[in-house]
Formats: C-alpha cells, structure tokens, sequence
C-alpha cells in the first residue's frame, strides 16, 4: 500500500491542475453514513420514499411520523457532524496550492467547513434555501438552517405547517425549500465541474460509489482527456478499471498519509 501511496502523491506533485471528486464515504469518518453501505440511508429508508420530492411529500402525507423519526436523526447526525482528517488533508492540499477544486456530491458542507474555499456542489447544500418559485437563493449558518429544520419537524407534521415554518423568499414570499437536488432534479454547477474535470491532470476519486449520473462521469472525463485518476475508497471503489492508482483505505487515514509523503 505504502507503494500506492508514494505513486498518489507522486502524481499530486507533478500536477498542475489536480481535482477532487468526492462523495459520501469521505464523510463517513464524521459520523454521517454512506448511501450503499451495509446499514447505510438507502438500507433505513428507500430513495423512492426519501429522496424523490414526489416521495417525500406522500411520505409527509401518509407517514408523518416516519418521516419525523428519519429527520430528526439525520438532523442530530448532522450537528454532530465536524470535517475529519480526509476533508482536513484537502483543505491542505489547497493551500499548498495543489488543489484547484473540490467537486462533491455531499450536501454537509463539511468541505468548507475544513477550509476549502473551491468547492462546486453538484447536489446542492442542506442549509441553503431556495425559492419554490422564482428560485432565488437564501444561505444560512448551519445552527440557523438547524434551528428552521428543527423547527418544523417539532408539533404538527403536515403539509400547511410544513409551508408555515419554512423560510419565505426575500425578493417574492414565497416559501423555500432546502436547495439540494432530489432524484429526478437537475445537478447544479454542472457544466463548471465538466469543464474542471477535463483540464484536471489528476482527479482524485474519494469516497464515492461512482453509480449516480451525471455526477459519476466526473472522473471519465478526465481520463478520457488522458489524466491520471487516483481513487481512495475501503470497500467498493466505483472507478477499479479507470484508476491509475487504487488505494484500498478510508480517506480519512489515507489523505494524511499522501500529504505527510508530499512534504517528504
Ligand atoms: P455511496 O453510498 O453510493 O458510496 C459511498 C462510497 O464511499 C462507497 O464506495 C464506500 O466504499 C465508500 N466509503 C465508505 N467509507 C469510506 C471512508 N471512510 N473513506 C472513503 N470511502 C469510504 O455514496 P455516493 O457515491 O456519494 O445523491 O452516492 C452518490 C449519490 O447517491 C449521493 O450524492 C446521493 C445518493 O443518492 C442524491 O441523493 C441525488
Ligand atoms: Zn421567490
């Protein structure tokens, strides 16, 4: 592995313009559980339930108290959640200037978090709202989106509450919703992160499955246009056929290791 290792943060070094591509595993070591992974979200609740708007608002409809249970765990989860040493390692690799981007597909903004300031949401971010109807933006510290989400999974859970608690538009009143993208919406800074993928000489694949579209073609492309691809991932890597290099670890023990060895 020690090899693997030395060969990443060789090709790291030697890069002029090296990417990340990130998804659910890198926040694993931060408490937040994966989608695919044995016990993970899509094995508690299904994504037709869950993660569809559609879905979610029959499950406010006809499973109110599900849907609570659901959220109130994923709302304790995320307020514990802090950026580990994988997202830490990142923030580093940026300021040392070996880093353009970070292009994820977490919604936890644990990557801005940790420090980096280059990051392109392709699921958007939890605690960021968007007008239902004219689609302006509303951000918000991440105790105060808390507090809102809080807010409305506590008393009545039904639709009119729902719409009550939620913030309103600033520019039009009407009600907004969290601006992250559900299965069946568009992926957001999609073009930007294509364009970034195809310039990067190294993209270094960590912590995703690789089987949600567009998203997953991220590290295609930059193979495609004949960059290197490094992929950091304990259990089922996506991109085994694509990888220059495969590190079988978690991202949280390994990206230190890259850096320390960049340094050397
Ligand atoms: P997945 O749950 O599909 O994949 C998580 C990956 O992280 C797996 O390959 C794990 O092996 C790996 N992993 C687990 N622990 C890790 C660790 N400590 N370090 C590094 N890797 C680790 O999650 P994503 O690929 O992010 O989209 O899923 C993609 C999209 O599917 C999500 O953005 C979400 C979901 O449905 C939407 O909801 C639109
Ligand atoms: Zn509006």
């Amino acid at each position: 592995m020690i090899e693997e290792i030395r060969k990443a943060a060789e090709l790291i070094k030697g890069a002029k313009y090296t990417i990340a591509f990130t998804g659910a595993g890198v926040s694993q070591e931060s408490g937040i559980p994966t989608f695919r992974d044995p016990g993970g979200i899509w094995d508690i609740v299904s994504p037709e339930e869950f993660g569809t708007a559609q879905g979610l608002i029959s499950t406010l409809l006809n499973k109110p108290d599900k849907l609570r249970e659901f959220l109130k765990n994923s709302l304790d989860t995320m307020r514990k959640a802090k950026p580990n040493p994988g997202h830490v390692a990142l923030a580093e690799l940026e300021r040392m200037g070996l880093l353009k981007a970070v292009i994820t597909q977490n919604i936890d903004n644990l990557h801005q978090e940790a420090g980096n300031q280059n990051v392109y949401e392709l699921h958007g971010n939890l605690y960021r709202f968007r007008c239902t109807q004219c689609r302006d933006i509303r951000k918000f510290e991440k105790n105060e989106a808390l507090s809102i989400f809080d807010n409305i999974i506590e008393g009545e859970l039904d639709i009119s509450s729902v719409m009550e608690k939620a913030p309103k538009c600033l520019s039009c009143g009407s009600v907004m919703r969290p601006d992250v993208v559900l299965f069946g919406e568009p992926v957001q800074q999609l073009q930007e992160s294509f364009a970034l993928a195809a310039q990067a000489e190294v993209t270094l694949v960590l912590g995703t499955s690789g089987t949600v579209y567009p998203a997953a073609l991220i590290p295609r492309i930059t193979r495609e246009r004949g960059g290197w691809v490094i992929e950091i991932n304990p259990y089922s890597p996506g991109y085994t056929e694509l990888a220059t290099v495969s590190i079988q670890g978690k991202s949280g023990e390994i990206m230190p290791v890259i850096i320390e060895e960049i340094k050397k």
